[in-house]
Order: C-alpha cells, then structure tokens, then sequence
C-alpha cells in the first residue's frame, strides 16, 4: 500500500467531521433546527469533497506528484458516503420517515429530485470504482466516469435552488468547478507545464 500516511491523513480528515457535526447536534449547539443544520452541512461536504477529488488530476499534473492520483479513489469514495448521510439525514430529521409524505415534499422541494440525479450519478460511480468494474467495462469505465462533471452541475443546481438569496458560498463553489473544469480542456491541459513524473503509485488511474 503505497503512501499509507496520506490515506490515514484523508480518512481522519474525512471522517472527523460528520463525527463532530453530529456532537455538535447532541451538545445541543446547532440551533434551534439542529437536523436541517446537519442535512446542510453534509450536502456542503458533499460538494466540497467533489471539488477536492477533481482537483487531484490538475494537481498532479502541475506538480508531477503522483501521491494525489492515489487518493483520488478513496477521496470519491467519501464524496458518495457524504452524500448518502446527506440523504439519511433528509429522510430522518426533515421527511421523518413519512414516506406518505414525499409526494408533497416533492412538489414542495423540487431540487430534491435534482439532488437525487446527483445520487444516482454518484452511486454508478462508486460501485464502478473498483479494478474489476475498470477491468470488465475497458474503454467505457472513463467515459461513465465523466459522470463526476454531471454530479458537480446538478449538486450546483440543486444548491442554487436552495440557496438563491444568498450566492455567496454557491459563487466560491461555482468558480472552483469552473476553474477546474477549464483546467480539463484539452488545449489548457496541452499549456500546463509538466514537472518530470515520478515513480507511479500502486493505486488504479482514471
Ligand atoms: C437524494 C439525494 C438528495 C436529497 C434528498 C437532498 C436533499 C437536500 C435538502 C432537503 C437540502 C436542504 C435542507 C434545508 O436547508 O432545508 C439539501 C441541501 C444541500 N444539498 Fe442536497 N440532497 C441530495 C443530494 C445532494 C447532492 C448529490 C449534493 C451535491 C453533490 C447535494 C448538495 C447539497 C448542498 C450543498 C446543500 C446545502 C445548501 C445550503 O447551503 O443550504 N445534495 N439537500
């Protein structure tokens, strides 16, 4: 197992907060709606998660390091596990298990089927993440996993929907996924200066 420090460094760093957001709703200091609280920050850490494993191609090739390649996989991993306590939480505190009642929440909070796209999207992507799914699909595992740029927009939409007063943070989202989004053009990708690799890590390429 290549850059074993690293992994344990993401999977603490990935793992703390949910833990502390949790804590933070038992110690009583979320405010008065502490389930919405934690439905909001997980639907943030989703997205920050996603910006951070799109981040590590670019990243890698302007410093040549392929240590970021290698955590890439499990980075995505925790972007899905975001989302799916993101979900439970929407189905625990905000629709309290009264299925009866999501046909009037959907009417009422129509960006839920725009998240929901986005799950889907994300679940194809992680039950495709592993060395079998990339061996059996060939060619085809990178285009399915194109799929990470329609899980950014709809995760953008779906935020905007719900945000729409208040651009702020969505604008500093919006801009980092522009960015890296340009930074994946073919002819930007040609002008970024390549440091000389180093030696590739064991970890699977997308
Ligand atoms: C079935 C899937 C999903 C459901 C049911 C869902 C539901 C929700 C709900 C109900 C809220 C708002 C809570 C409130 O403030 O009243 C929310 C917020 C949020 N969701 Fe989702 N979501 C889903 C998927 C996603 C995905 C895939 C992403 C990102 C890629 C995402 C990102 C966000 C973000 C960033 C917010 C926070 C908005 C804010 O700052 O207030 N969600 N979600």
């Amino acid at each position: 197992m290549r850059y074993p420090f690293w992994r344990i460094g993401v999977f603490i760093a990935a793992a703390i907060w949910p833990l502390l957001w949790l804590y933070q709703a038992w110690a009583d200091v979320l405010g008065p709606d502490p389930g919405k609280v934690l439905v909001d920050r997980l639907g943030q850490g989703t997205l920050v998660l996603l910006l951070i494993t799109l981040s590590m191609t670019p990243l890698q090739k302007l410093t040549g390091w392929p240590g970021w390649i290698a955590v890439r996989r499990q980075l995505g991993l925790w972007c899905f596990a975001y989302v799916v306590l993101h979900l439970s939480g929407y189905t625990a505190f905000i629709l309290g298990f009264d299925w009866s009642q999501l046909g009037i929440e959907l009417r009422k909070r129509p960006y839920i089927i725009v998240g929901a796209l986005g799950f889907l999207c994300l679940l194809a992507l992680a039950v495709t993440s592993n060395r079998y799914s990339q061996r059996r699909l060939g060619s085809r595992w990178k285009k399915l996993h194109r799929l990470v740029y329609v899980v950014l927009g709809l995760g953008l939409l779906h935020m905007l929907w719900i945000v729409r007063a208040d651009l702020k943070e969505w604008a500093i989202y919006a801009s980092i996924g522009a960015l890296l989004l340009v930074l994946r053009l073919p002819p930007v990708t040609r002008r970024i200066p390549r440091l000389p690799a180093k030696k590739a890590p064991s970890a699977r390429k997308a």
